[in-house]
C-alpha cells in the first residue's frame, strides 16, 4: 500500500501542492502551519560547509589486517591477523567550496575512518606524504592565500604564490602540488599519506614512531593540465561520478595499508627532524611494511548523513596510537572537533555516521539535539556504579627541555628534500612541471614574487630553478 504524507509531527497532510488562502485568489492564510513548516525547514537546510576540504566523495568499506602488529602497537585494530574492521572514507579538494569542479589542480583529502572495537580511529591525510607549513600558527593564512581575494572574490594566483614565495618551507609541497599528482584521474587512483609522524605503543609500552602510507591497488594516475580542464567544463563532479559508478558497478576499489616504523630513540635522533611535516622519512632507512587492506564498496545511501555529517578528526586515537610532538598535527588535535562543534553541533558525535561500533559510556551531556538519554549519574567520581577511568589508555610520555618561547624548533634547510623529489621525476614528468609552475607563477603580476618562488627551486636544485627561470623569462643574476 501507498504510504501518506504526513508532517514531522506525524500528522497526515491533505494537500501539498496548494496553499490555504482566502478565497481562490485571497492572500495565504496564517493558519497553514504546513506551509509555514515547510518553507521554514528548507531555509534551514544548508550547514556550514567545511571551511576547507568543502567538496569530497565518501564510501563505505573493510580493513582486513593481513599482518598482526602487537609487537609494535596494542591497538586493537592492528592485532590478530585476518581481523576486519569497518572503515568510512572522504577524498576531497582542498581549496574550492563544495560546488567546485572537481578535476582543478589540488592536493586531494584521504580521511580514513576505522569503526574500531575501542572505538574511532580516523587517519585524516592527503594524497601527498608532506604539508605546506608545519606550524598551525600559519595554518589560516596559508588557506586564506588558497581562498577567494576579499576585494574581488576571485581566486588569484598571486595570493598562493605570495604566500609561498614567502614560506620556504612549503617548497617540497609546492612540488608536489605542480607535479603529476596535482590532477589526479580519480580518486580510486590515488595514494594517500598520514603525513604526520605518529606514535605506537605496544603493551609492554614500549614506543614507536610510525608513518601511513595507503597504496592503490588501482595503480597512480594522473590527468594532464588540458585533460583537467576538458574534464571540468563537461562534468564538474567527474571525480564524484567516477567513485561513485565504479562502487555501484562492483568495481571496488582498494588500497594496500603500510607502514614505516622507526624505533623511538632513533626517530629523536634522525638525520633530519621526523616532526617536522614538509619532510619525508627515506624509505631506505624505514622502508614500507604492508600490514593490510582496505576496500571500498558500499555507497552512501545518503550524502548528507553519511559523508556531510561525518566528522574526522586527528584527535580521534586509540589505545597503542598517541600524537607525537609533531606541532602541525598538535594544532590539528584542536581544530578539527572545534570547526565540527561549529559545522554539526555540540552532539555531532551522535549522529549516526559518526558514532563508534563500541558502547559510549560518557558523563557529558545535554546539548542541543541531545537524544537518547537516560536518568544515569552524570558526575563522577561517584558512589552509584557508574563507569570507572581505564588507565590502560593513557598516553605514553616524552621527554621535554628548554624554555616556552615562539621557537623556530624545526632546521632551516627547507630545500633539499623538494630537490630530492624533483631529481627522482623522469624527464617527462620535469617537464609537465616547469611547464604548469610556468603557466600557474607565469601569470602572478609581481615579478618579485616569481623571483623569490623561483630562488626557491634553485636551491632546491640548480637545474630546476634555471629551468623555471628560463620558462619565465627570468635572468640568472636575478635567481642566484
Ligand atoms: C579538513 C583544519 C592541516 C587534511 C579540515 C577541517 C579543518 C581543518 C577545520 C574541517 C573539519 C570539519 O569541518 O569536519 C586544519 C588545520 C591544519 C590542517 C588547523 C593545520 C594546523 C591538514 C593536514 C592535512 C589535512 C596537514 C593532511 C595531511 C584534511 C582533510 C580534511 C581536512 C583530509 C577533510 C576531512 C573530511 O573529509 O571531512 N582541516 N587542517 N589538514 N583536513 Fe585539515
Amino acid at each position: 500500500m501507498t504510504e501518506t504524507i504526513t508532517t514531522r509531527e506525524g500528522q497526515p497532510w491533505a494537500d501539498n501542492n496548494h496553499s490555504q488562502t482566502a478565497g481562490s485568489r485571497g492572500p495565504i492564510l496564517l493558519q497553514d502551519y504546513q506551509l509555514l513548516e515547510k518553507l521554514a525547514h528548507f531555509n534551514r537546510e544548508r550547514i556550514p560547509e567545511r571551511v576547507v576540504h568543502a567538496k569530497g566523495a565518501g564510501a563505505k568499506g573493510s580493513f582486513t589486517l593481513t599482518k598482526d602488529m602487537s609487537a609494535y602497537t596494542k591497538a586493537d585494530v592492528f592485532n590478530g591477523e585476518g581481523k576486519t574492521t569497518p572503515v568510512l572514507i572522504r577524498f576531497s579538494q582542498v581549496a574550492g567550496e563544495s560546488g567546485y569542479p572537481d578535476t582543478l589542480r589540488d592536493v586531494r583529502g584521504f580521511a580514513l575512518r576505522f569503526y574500531t572495537q575501542q572505538g574511532n580511529y580516523d587517519v585524516v591525510g592527503n594524497n601527498t606524504p608532506v604539508f605546506f607549513v608545519n606550524d598551525p600558527l600559519k595554518f589560516p593564512d596559508f588557506i586564506h592565500s588558497q581562498k577567494r581575494d576579499p576585494s574581488t572574490h576571485l581566486r588569484t594566483n598571486d595570493m598562493q604564490w605570495d604566500f609561498w614565495s614567502h614560506s620556504p618551507e612549503s617548497v617540497h609541497q609546492v612540488t608536489y602540488l605542480m607535479g603529476d599528482r596535482g590532477n589526479p584521474a580519480s580518486y580510486r587512483t590515488m595514494n594517500g599519506y598520514g603525513s604526520h609522524t605518529f606514535k605506537w605503543v605496544n603493551a609492554n609500552d614500549e614506543q614507536f614512531w610510525v608513518k601511513y602510507h595507503f597504496i592503490s591497488a588501482q595503480g597512480v594516475k594522473n590527468m594532464t593540465d588540458e585533460q583537467a580542464a576538458k574534464t571540468a567544463s563537461e562534468d564538474t563532479d567527474f571525480l564524484l561520478h567516477d567513485l561513485y559508478d565504479a562502487i555501484e558497478q562492483g568495481d571496488f576499489p582498494s588500497w594496500q595499508v603500510c607502514v614505516q616504523l622507526i624505533p623511538y630513540e632513533e626517530g629523536l635522533n634522525y638525520r633530519h627532524d621526523i616532526f617536522d611535516v614538509t619532510k619525508v622519512v627515506s624509505h631506505h632507512d624505514y622502508p614500507r611494511i604492508e600490514i593490510g587492506t582496505f576496500t571500498l564498496n558500499e555507497n552512501p545511501t545518503n550524502y548528507f548523513d553519511d559523508v556531510e555529517e561525518a566528522a574526522f578528526s586527528p584527535a580521534n586515537f586509540v589505545p597503542g596510537i598517541e600524537p607525537s610532538p609533531d606541532k602541525l598535527l598538535q594544532g590539528r588535535l584542536f581544530g578539527y572537533k572545534d570547526a565540527e562543534r561549529y559545522r554539526l553541533g555540540v552532539n555531532y558525535e551522535d549522529l549516526p555516521i559518526n558514532k563508534p561500533v563500541n558502547p559510549v559510556h560518557s558523563y557529558e551531556r545535554d546539548g542541543f539535539m541531545a537524544q537518547g538519554q537516560d536518568g544515569s549519574v552524570n558526575y563522577e567520581p561517584n558512589s552509584k556504579g557508574g563507569p570507572v577511568e581505564d588507565l590502560s589508555a593513557r598516553n605514553h610520555g616524552d621527554r621535554v627541555e628548554g624554555v616556552t618561547e615562539n621557537s623556530r624548533p624545526y632546521e632551516q634547510d627547507h630545500y633539499s628534500a623538494a630537490g630530492s623529489l624533483y631529481r627522482v621525476m623522469s624527464e617527462e614528468e620535469r617537464q609537465r612541471l616547469i611547464k604548469t609552475i610556468a603557466t600557474n607563477l607565469g601569470s602572478v603580476s609581481d615579478q618579485e614574487i616569481k623571483v623569490l618562488e623561483t630562488k626557491q627551486f634553485y636551491q632546491a636544485d640548480p637545474e630546476y630553478g634555471e629551468r623555471v627561470a628560463q620558462a619565465l623569462g627570468l635572468t640568472m643574476d636575478l635567481i642566484r
